[in-house]
């Protein structure tokens, strides 16, 4: 797998964190980094200078891991004839209009002929508050739920299905901005996933914001570090080879820096979600995007 990633690719193919994990090489870069972090405070107003700029080009529409890519892959995520996400988005738009469960319904009965007709657009407003569970859910989160209550399918028996249907309500929101709900029940919850993704952890006592506001275009080992947006979600990744969840994505850097992985569906993934969608607010969803 690694060597077709490489012939493929080029460089490209050497830019995912997992494979390194465990090596050696990980912490040359990291180091010269935690020495950058430190020198001094002409340097700190420097990274927040930086940091600054990085929210709001975001917010105006970049950078974004995109603009980063090889033109190969660039034209890999634009040509739906290339991206291989398109196979789930074709997937779960098949299931839509399947009937299911013990109701014997289709999303299609309630929601319209496809995807698109009523729901463009709704994916770039999740997470939303989830009156129900008191707290937000993710878009998977909330389709399930309808699988659940009201088709009578019981999860997770099939996520293969859930994420295919995901990639496909996405898809349906595609160029559109990113738009997060202005619920003041989702404030704690942002400010909560705000101090995780500053928050230093694992064996490498590194935070999201050090790598992804701080150090966004910089080398570490192979990759790019890219400004760790969420609108590309559920990206095709070279390295998974297959679609994957942002959740997915996350505990991959929770590894990177050897830190527990959060469980998926935990609080923290939760708080996470609610502040990157603020975070990148604006910028155009994406999914299903390609990265290495
Ligand atoms: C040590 C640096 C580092 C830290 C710390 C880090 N990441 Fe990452 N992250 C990366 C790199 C490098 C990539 C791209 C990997 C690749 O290209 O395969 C990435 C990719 C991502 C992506 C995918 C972006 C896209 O456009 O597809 C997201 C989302 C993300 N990180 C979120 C997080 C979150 C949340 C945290 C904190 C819990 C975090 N990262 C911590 C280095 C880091
Ligand atoms: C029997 C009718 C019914 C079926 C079948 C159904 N839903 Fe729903 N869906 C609803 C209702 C009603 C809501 C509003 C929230 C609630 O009351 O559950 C909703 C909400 C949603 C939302 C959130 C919309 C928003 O504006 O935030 C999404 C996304 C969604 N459904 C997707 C699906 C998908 C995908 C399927 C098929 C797997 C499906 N639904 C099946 C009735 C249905």
């Amino acid at each position: 797998m690694r060597g077709r990633r490489s012939t493929a690719l080029g460089p490209e193919g050497a830019m995912g964190m997992p494979r390194r994990r465990g090596n050696g090489p990980l912490n040359r870069p990291l180091n010269g980094l935690l020495n950058g972090l430190l020198n001094g405070l002409l340097k700190g107003l420097m990274a927040l200078a930086g940091l600054l700029s990085t929210v709001s080009a975001a917010t105006a529409a970049g950078p974004s891991a995109f603009s980063m890519m090889s033109p190969q892959l660039q034209a890999m995520q634009r040509d739906d004839s290339l991206n291989p996400g398109m196979l789930w988005v074709l997937d779960g738009q098949a299931r839509w209009s399947r009937a299911e469960g013990t109701a014997g319904k289709a999303c299609a009965d309630c929601h319209g002929t496809t995807p698109a007709e009523r729901l463009r657009g709704v994916a770039a407003a999740y997470p939303a508050w989830d009156a129900a569970t008191g707290r937000p859910i993710n878009l998977g989160e909330r389709i399930a739920a309808c699988r659940n209550s009201h088709q009578g399918v019981r999860e997770p028996s099939a996520p293969d299905a859930l994420l295919a249907l995901e990639a496909a309500v996405a898809h349906a929101s595609r160029g559109q901005p990113v738009t997060p709900p202005e619920d003041p029940r989702l404030l704690p919850w942002r400010a909560r996933g705000q101090a995780l993704w500053q928050q230093r952890i694992g064996q490498l006592d590194l935070s999201c914001a050090q790598c992804h506001d701080e150090r966004v275009g910089r080398r570490l080992g192979g990759s790019l570090i890219p400004p760790g947006n969420a609108a590309g979600y559920p990206t095709y990744r070279l390295e998974w080879q297959a679609l994957g969840s942002l959740q997915r994505r996350i505990r991959n850097c929770n590894t990177g820096v050897r830190a527990e992985p959060w469980m998926p569906g935990s609080d923290e993934l939760r708080a996470l979600e609610v502040y990157m969608a603020w975070r990148e607010r604006g910028l155009p969803v994406e999914a299903p995007a390609v990265r290495p």
